[in-house]
């Protein structure tokens, strides 16, 4: 094989794997991009930050929310620091403009977040992989789960873009053939930070239930002023499980007790990794409880890490690394990880149906359904090289 500039010779010449990560590290959802970077940093630390005999070297890059940032940051990272692998975003506008440069230069990228549902369909691409979720992957599931056993009549409302229109489509997907009605859907902007216009729709629209997607400080200030409002005790509140993740639990204090959503992950899972992932997490990090977002930190760069090792190190055959990851598969936080090979795009092991409720510690979601092996329906593309 054509051995490159950068094909080791030896141990102590061996380049480090560049791992380039395109987050948001301010704005609406930092705290996400913090929670993802740091399982990152707890999965490599535990490799010593060595691979294969290479060092470990992640370029953070703030795509600050904002697509264009995204863009240029990706471009910064594909073509001037020439990264072995790219990852993140949180936000799905920004994955969708990022896509095309990351397919036309064949660079592989391993979703750390954002969940375009198209990424998974029309949009695919052989060098895209997804270890967090689709969007409609945590919210189809509601909907038949909300219709059977919260109410008939819903309000849908979440932030006007890409993700929030994906889930509350995924939702309505399976709500409406299981009875339901969608009595009204509105969508304030990313960002929002007085949501009482919102609020008195939402009361005098006669819903028995509202679905809800916020996350970060969205899901801070709508959860807050939907209880200041006096909607708590009257129409129940139920969402896609970003709403009341442990990011955002602490500062919602009892304002979330009750709140039901569906989602892939709590900190609540019986299973060895996750005790342990929790356990490390917080030493690691004063006290912090892993959320759903450090989880998909964390099979990212576990995800990284096998491929790299059963490839003995060699990024330079993408092909190969490729159909390396389409085989990885390892016990994660969440379950058992694969990744779909029709699309690349995590295969769920459970949603769990989940109710934000005091335990010993503070609130948390506990786990009071679930629904097993959730795909996306997507049926792949051709994946054309
Ligand atoms: C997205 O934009 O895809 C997104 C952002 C935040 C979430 C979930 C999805 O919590």
């Amino acid at each position: 094989a054509a051995a490159g500039p950068w094909v080791r010779t030896s141990r102590a010449q061996a380049p480090p794997v560049k791992i380039g990560l395109v987050l948001p590290y301010t704005g609406v959802y930092a705290v996400l991009g913090e929670s993802i970077t740091q399982a990152m940093e707890l999965v490599f630390e535990r490799e010593h930050w060595m691979v294969a005999g290479r060092k470990i070297e992640m370029i953070k890059e703030d795509d600050e929310m904002k697509p264009p940032v995204g863009i240029r940051k990706t471009e910064k990272l594909i073509d001037s620091d020439r990264v072995d692998i790219l990852t993140g975003p949180v936000h799905s506008g920004i994955l969708m403009g990022m896509r095309d440069k990351v397919h036309n230069s064949k660079t592989i990228l391993i979703v750390s977040n954002a969940g375009a549902d198209a990424i998974s369909r029309g949009r695919c691409s052989k060098w895209i992989f997804r270890a967090s979720f689709s969007n409609w992957q945590p919210c189809h599931p509601m909907g038949d789960w909300v219709a059977k056993h919260v109410a008939k009549e819903v309000f849908l409302t979440a932030p006007n873009y890409q993700a929030g229109k994906d889930m509350m489509n995924a939702f309505k997907e399976a709500f409406v053939p299981a009875g339901g009605k969608v009595v009204a859907e509105d969508y304030p902007k990313l960002g929002e930070t007085d949501y009482a216009p919102y609020l008195t729709k939402i009361r005098q629209s006669g819903a028995k239930a509202v679905f809800a997607f916020f996350s970060g400080t969205d899901a801070v200030n709508f959860v807050k002023q939907y209880d200041q409002f006096g909607l708590k005790g009257s129409i129940k509140l139920t969402g896609a499980g970003f709403l009341t993740e442990p990011d955002v639990l602490p500062a919602q204090g009892k304002s979330a007790l009750g709140i039901v959503t569906g989602h892939f992950y709590t900190p609540q899972l019986d299973n060895p990794t996750n005790k342990k992932f929790v356990a490390d997490f917080k030493a690691k990090f004063k006290g912090k409880t892993p959320d759903g977002f450090a989880c998909q930190g964390y099979d990212t760069a576990e995800a990284i890490v096998r491929a790299l090792k059963a490839v003995n190190g060699n990024t330079q055959d993408k092909e190969k690394l490729v159909a390396t990851l389409e085989k990885v598969e390892f016990d994660s936080p969440r379950g058992r990880f694969r990744f779909d090979p029709k699309t690349h795009n995590v295969i769920q092991p459970f949603i769990y149906i989940r109710e934000v409720r005091e335990v010993a510690g503070g609130l948390d979601n506990v786990p009071i359904d679930k629904v097993a092996d959730v795909r996306d329906p997507g049926t792949g593309c051709t994946l054309p090289a």
